[in-house]
């Protein structure tokens, strides 16, 4: 086993790196960590068993539940809530937070917001899906009092740290915790994530743009000058490519490691776009700040947007810095 590193190893290598460090927060990312190899499991033979399609109740946000978004926010509410680390959990799937009411939960210092599962309307096509969490030091004191609605409502500039696992070609989870980027890449012989892609900086300009182009006719004037700007340019003799998933996790990853931007503007019908800030858009823009790139709403900083609710939306333009500015400068 010379020379492998898993993210528990690892984990406790970087512990010293965090103020007022006890442990909890590791294994916060260990119960994480544990959560997406149950769900890496299901989602690699989602087609074997009845755990395809949907379940025939919309969320929150009145979109159709999947399944398989059902099975991964259970399992990672219930890996945090028996972890007892953690003192509650804000998630796509339910429509307030879960405050978490055992002795240790309660007593815990932190909060976790979380897309179980991002990009699930493409699981029964094999395409890939992702994972995205983030977690914020409590604001309401930790002693003897269940977590607030306060905890899960702070700037993203506040994360301790954020992170995606990636259900793709293989499972990736990649998080940050302020001091820089790093993926693990779980080998499933051994049922670990493993060290694969250390100290990951984004390129500071790329060539691959992503959006739904479906959404053309209902962007600004501003927005359509600068696909049809994408369209013509080129870096280095090479022409911009275009390329959307429609997962953000498995889009921004592939730009993460290629360079490139990923966007989700406003449009006519959705004047705050469609991803939400508080557990998509924040902690892949910390991800991606933490890389050295970009990640804003057009105007201002997404890290420094002030949540006013759980669901709240936002326009995002995140990626390599020089695209994220050059898209900025058609606004
Ligand atoms: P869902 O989880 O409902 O499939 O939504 C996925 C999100 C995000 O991952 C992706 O970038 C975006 O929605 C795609 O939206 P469009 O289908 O509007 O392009």
């Amino acid at each position: 086993m010379n020379g492998i590193l898993t993210l528990d190893e690892f984990i406790i290598q970087r512990q010293t790196e965090f103020d007022y460090s006890t442990g909890e927060f590791s294994r916060i990312l260990r119960d994480i960590g544990f959560a997406g190899k149950v769900v890496h499991r299901e989602v690699n033979k989602a087609g074997l068993v009845e755990i395809l399609g949907k379940t025939g109740t919309t969320n929150v946000q009145g979109e159709e539940v999947q399944k398989l978004d059902e099975y991964a926010n259970n399992r990672f509410i219930e890996a945090l809530r028996f972890g007892g680390e953690c003192a509650g959990v804000c998630s796509e799937e339910n429509e307030t937070f879960i405050a978490f009411d055992d002795k240790n939960s309660i007593d815990s210092k932190y909060v976790i917001a979380m897309d179980p599962l991002d990009g699930s309307s493409n699981i029964d096509v094999n395409v890939s899906v992702g994972t995205i969490f983030t977690i914020y030091r409590r604001k309401s004191g930790f002693l003897g009092k269940p977590c607030q609605l306060e905890d899960f409502l702070q700037r993203g500039t506040s994360q301790v740290a954020a992170g995606y696992i990636i259900y793709g070609s293989s499972t990736m989870l990649v998080y940050t915790a302020g001091h820089g980027v790093n993926g693990f890449t779980l080998d499933p012989s051994i049922g670990e994530f493993c060290l694969s892609h250390p100290k990951i900086r984004i390129p500071k300009k790329g060539v691959f743009y992503s959006y739904n182009h479906g959404n053309y006719t209902k962007f600004d004037d501003s927005i359509r000058n600068y696909v049809d700007h994408c369209f013509k340019e080129t870096v280095n003799g090479t022409s911009y490519g275009y390329r959307y998933v429609g997962s953000m996790v498995a889009d921004i990853h592939r730009n993460l490691l290629k360079g490139g931007i990923f966007m989700y503007p406003k449009t006519s019908d959705a004047v705050n776009g469609k991803l939400r800030l508080v557990y998509e858009c924040n902690p892949m823009a910390f991800i991606v700040e933490q890389a050295g790139g970009r990640a804003t709403n057009g105007h201002q900083r997404i890290m420094e947007i002030e949540p006013k609710e759980l669901h709240q939306r936002t326009p995002i333009f995140i990626g390599s810095e020089d695209m994220v500015l050059e898209v900025e400068s058609f606004l």
